[in-house]
């Protein structure tokens, strides 16, 4: 059997969905500067923060630090989107990022670059399946992940992030629960193994760190036999294995700035070596291998979805106010419900380490 096999996941066929092409915006330097200063204009004007992911373009990621804005992981985007005093939260990341913000504020208008960046996640687990779903297991506790609309968030009883995954599921374990899993099998499966847990998982896959190769990865390890491997855990279990560290994208960017080696190999979006060159900059960050000598690129760790933020789209969004986005309060009043479960038990967690810290 392929390593990659995960044999426990119910036969759910995978929807076929539209990839766009990955086609980052090309800005020359007087364009960009121009963009830039416009923005900020428009930001002040409309009483705006700009939240971005770790993923989305580097010149995001800088506007947003210099505007007093955030770059994080999707947890800490939404947790700053909530305790922020902005009116307006602009989310430049995919759609659940957008989606999530609302439901946490519903007096906010939440608006983002291009509504058109979906999650392959979000699209491979549709609502009305994903109920069904559950409706066949009512004896099993509902665990999402972030990458969910916000329909299949208002049938769960757990969001969580794949910072928080691990924490979570263990608790519910202990507490004696079986866990329904949606959407992400690889992920599922770390949890599972790592915590014990009984879990039903959905048969989704992110399409970025699903090419990630085992076998490849393993060839470019033996030519840097000192370099430590940090793996999202949206990868495949023969990638997962190889890892050094297993971890959000926050808790990777920790583990290059913490770990006393010189060389990472680093299996995600290729989008967050900003954030570690500048967490690290005199360390050396290779891309781990997405597929094998015959491909045409070595490497294609790169969101399609992510890549279609930019300073453009950004600013166009900001001038018209168009691409808001739109959550019924009816569907907010229940997708609300996980998220905050996730953000209070996190909030617990925090509060018993300082407590430790302080005893
Ligand atoms: P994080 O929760 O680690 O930010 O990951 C989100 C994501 O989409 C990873 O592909
Ligand atoms: Fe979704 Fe994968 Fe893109 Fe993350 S990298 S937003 S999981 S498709």
């Amino acid at each position: 059997m392929n390593a990659d096999t995960i044999t426990h996941t119910v036969n759910l066929p995978l929807p076929v969905f539209l990839v766009p092409p990955t086609l980052n915006e090309r800005l020359d330097d007087a364009e960009r500067a121009a963009l830039t200063a416009e923005i900020r204009t428009l930001l002040a004007r409309e009483n705006a923060v700009l939240v971005a992911h770790y993923y989305t373009n580097p010149d995001l990621q800088a506007l947003a630090e210099a505007t007093g804005g955030y770059v994080s992981d999707s947890l800490d985007m939404a947790r700053f989107g909530h305790e922020h005093p902005a009116q307006t939260l602009v989310v430049a990341g995919v759609r659940f990022m957008g989606e999530t913000a609302k439901i946490l504020n519903p007096e906010k208008r939440v608006l983002m670059p291009d509504l058109g960046a979906e999650c392959s996640l979000d699209l491979g687990c549709p609502a009305d399946q994903f109920a069904a779903f559950c409706d066949q297991h009512p004896d099993r506790t509902v665990v999402v992940y972030a990458n969910t609309s916000a329909a299949v968030k208002a049938r769960a009883d757990w969001m969580v992030t794949s910072g928080s995954a691990l924490d979570v599921v263990r608790h519910l374990h202990a507490e004696g629960k079986k866990i329904l899993w949606a959407p992400d099998r690889y992920l599922g499966d770390y949890i599972r193994v790592n915590t014990g847990a009984d879990m039903l998982l959905w048969n989704g896959a992110c399409i970025v760190h699903e090419e990630f190769k085992g076998q490849e990865l393993a060839a470019l390890i033996a030519t840097h036999p000192q370099a430590k491997v940090l793996v999202h855990p949206e990868s495949p279990p023969s990638v997962i294995a190889l890892a050094d560290v297993v971890g959000s994208t926050s808790q990777l960017i920790a583990a290059v700035k913490t770990l006393p080696a010189q060389t990472f190999i680093v299996a995600t979006d290729r989008g967050i070596f900003y954030k570690m060159q500048q967490a690290a900059p005199d360390k050396i960050l290779l891309e781990a291998p997405t597929a094998g000598d015959s491909a045409t690129c070595r490497s294609c760790a790169h969101c399609p979805w992510m890549a279609m933020n930019g300073l453009r789209k950004l600013a166009q969004t900001l001038r018209t106010g168009g691409n808001e986005i739109q959550v019924s309060a009816e569907l907010a009043a229940r997708a609300v419900l996980p998220i905050k479960r996730l953000l209070d038990f996190s909030t617990a967690q925090k509060q018993q380490v300082f407590g430790n810290n302080d005893a």
